[in-house]
């Protein structure tokens, strides 16, 4: 382990969950424990819940789950040991720091030191002799002064070695030029030049206003329009978003999302601050889950051509699986925001956003786009999908509307299609409460983790496993009395994982608790095993710790005796092959 087990334990303890998880979140109390609205994915009622006395959170709804370290990592998208680090700052506490780790974050500051000023390099040269053209266009596109300056934007000089002299000057050296991305090492001869030239800078700034990478622009129509920088230490382009450093900051209610830099810049300079950008990929869960920790309504706005309205479709789920609410604004006389907003001005988009249409709206268009309504048939398999769609909408009101809408389309009356949508609501409903009895029926399937990626194998072992966990969270000198039982006979591996650090957390002294193992899982997993810790408080008494002892070493010893019986199987088998070959 990179920092010393006690130091980390120190530092959970100087941070109780509560305060940690309570400068992001109104925290009530009811009973021993808190609850708040999760912060991790949009929700009306509060299934986000904190146990004070084992220093862990849990959301029901998401089933996000940990320590106070672990909450820090998920909600400010840190690392572990950086988190590590974000709490030891806050409680005024040295952080003993590992030498792989110190180089590893010496080279990622020095990464972010070394954008920075290169960022203010192309920004010099914006403004200096060499700049000159690169100011005409961004005067032709529009930009203010003022734009200019909030986004930092650049030029990048034409030529081999302009920033990379630059920056060789000020200390830096050629491989931390490359290891950020804004040298390239030729091929042939060997010889390192600057990656970005004659092109307009964009700086890529994340989150917590470290400059990460660049794109840069060319000012005519030669190709490629954009360069960005490449994956680094440093730059993630499945995390991070463009302008989301300011977006984040918006009074606005919604995040707006556009797929270019200069979207979102224009966005910004007609007042809406909440506009962010992807960066030349396509939206990814990553992307999500780092706009519902700002928003809980994400306003879709891509090209009007056809690839932006495949990103479109694609994106949908991706943001909603994330529990966002989604809204896709159709962009009409304009291929982009940018030229929206030229051509017909911030009040025009304004309304556009208010009125922009909801996800049911939008499937419904598509709709009726994809049917020939004048067509008798064809009326007909669109009333047919449209009342299936329909009927999905969870909110009586919306099933009337957009049901009326429909009918009006098809030419038919809102009843008719009212008594269409009704019925593929009752099929929808009856086939969910059939699968709802199926599975409250058999407490096998009740009872096995919610994450896919984590089964039981043996479930009753398992319910026992886990009951034992629980009793020894809450009472650990209960490990004096664990022998003979072992990590080893535990049948489901992240339990044993769990219990056999447990375990030596006890032996060595240290606190136990699922706070304190805050790296060694997997975030699922270590959702998994809150969960399991919150699932009931187990009721401590000699007896019930010696039935689940008894139960794991039982079903540990059927285990071991089927596969020994297949073995001695095996080998009649074999002892007979031989018979007859010799
Ligand atoms: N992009 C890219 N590489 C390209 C073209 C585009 O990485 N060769 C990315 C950029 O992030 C760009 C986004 O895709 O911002 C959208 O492309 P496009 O619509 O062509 O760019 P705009 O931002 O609209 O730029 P402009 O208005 O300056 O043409
Ligand atoms: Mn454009």
């Amino acid at each position: 382990m990179a920092f010393p087990a006690s130091f980390i334990d120190e530092l959970i303890a100087r941070n109780p969950i509560e305060d940690v998880v309570g400068q992001y979140v109104e925290l009530k109390r009811s009973g021993s424990n808190l609850f708040g609205l999760c912060p991790f994915h949009g929700e009306k009622t509060a299934s986000f819940s904190v146990a004070p006395d084992k220093q862990i959170y849990y959301c029901f709804g998401c089933h996000k789950g940990g320590g106070a370290l672990n909450f820090i990592m998920e909600i400010e998208s840190l690392s572990y040991p950086d988190a590590v680090r974000h709490l030891a700052r806050k409680s005024g506490m040295d952080v003993p720091e590992d030498e792989s780790y110190r180089s590893q974050y010496k080279q990622q500051e020095r990464l972010w030191a070394l954008s920075k000023d290169a960022a203010r390099y192309f920004r010099q040269q914006l403004t200096g002799p060499a700049g000159r053209q690169a100011l005409e266009y961004i005067v032709s596109r529009g930009l203010s002064r003022q734009t200019v300056t909030q986004f930092g934007l650049g030029f990048a000089p034409d030529g081999w070695s302009g920033l990379l002299d630059a920056m060789l000057a000020k200390g830096y050296r050629r491989e931390e030029l490359l290891d950020a991305g804004l040298a390239i090492r030729s091929e042939q001869k060997g010889s390192v030049y600057d990656r970005f030239r004659n092109r307009l800078m964009f700086p890529i700034i994340d989150i917590r206003g470290n400059v990460i990478g660049f794109g840069g622009r060319v000012m005519d129509d030669s190709k490629p329009k954009y360069l960005n920088s490449p994956e680094t230490l440093i730059f993630n382009k499945r995390k991070n978003l463009f302008a989301m450093n300011i977006a984040k900051k918006s009074k606005l209610e919604c995040i707006i999302l556009t797929e270019g830099y200069m979207d979102a810049i224009a966005l910004h300079q007609y007042g809406f601050d909440c506009a962010v950008a992807s960066l030349g990929t396509a939206l990814t869960p990553e992307h999500a889950n780092l706009l519902s920790k700002y928003t809980k309504q994400v306003v879709l706005i891509y090209d009007a051509d056809e690839a932006g309205q495949n990103a479109t479709r694609r994106a949908v789920p991706i943001l909603e699986k994330a529990g966002l609410q989604v809204k896709i604004l159709r962009l009409q006389g304009a291929k982009d925001p940018d030229e929206f907003l030229k051509k017909f001005g911030a009040d025009r988009f304004k309304l556009l956003l208010e009125r922009s249409e909801n996800h049911a709206e939008y499937r419904l268009q598509n709709l009726t786009r994809k049917y020939d309504l004048t067509l008798d048939e064809q009326r007909v398999e669109f009333l047919k999908e449209a009342a299936q769609m329909i009927s999905t909408l969870p909110n009586a009101i919306e099933r009337e509307i957009y049901g009326a809408r429909a009918a009006k389309a098809a030419g038919t009356t809102p009843e008719a299609l009212k008594i269409e949508v009704d019925k593929a609501y009752r099929r929808r409903v009856s086939r969910e409460n059939r699968a709802k009895e199926r599975i409250a029926l058999s407490p096998a399937v009740r009872e096995q983790p919610a994450v896919r990626s984590i089964h039981y194998n043996n479930l009753r072992s398992a319910m026992a496993e886990e009951g034992l966990l629980r009793m020894l969270l809450r009472e650990p000198t209960l490990f004096d009395k664990v022998s003979p039982l072992t990590a080893e006979q535990f049948s489901a591996p992240l339990l044993g994982k769990a219990f056999s650090l447990l375990q030596s957390r006890h032996f060595d002294g240290l606190q136990v608790s699922l706070a304190g193992l805050g790296e060694e899982f997997s975030p699922e997993e270590l959702g998994h095993l809150t969960q399991v810790a919150q699932k009931r408080d187990e009721l401590i008494s000699d007896e019930a710790f010696a039935d689940y002892r008894r139960i794991i070493l039982n079903e540990a010893a059927k285990a071991r005796l089927q596969s020994g019986e297949d073995l001695l199987a095996l080998r009649d088998r074999l002892k007979q092959q031989k018979g007859y070959g010799g």
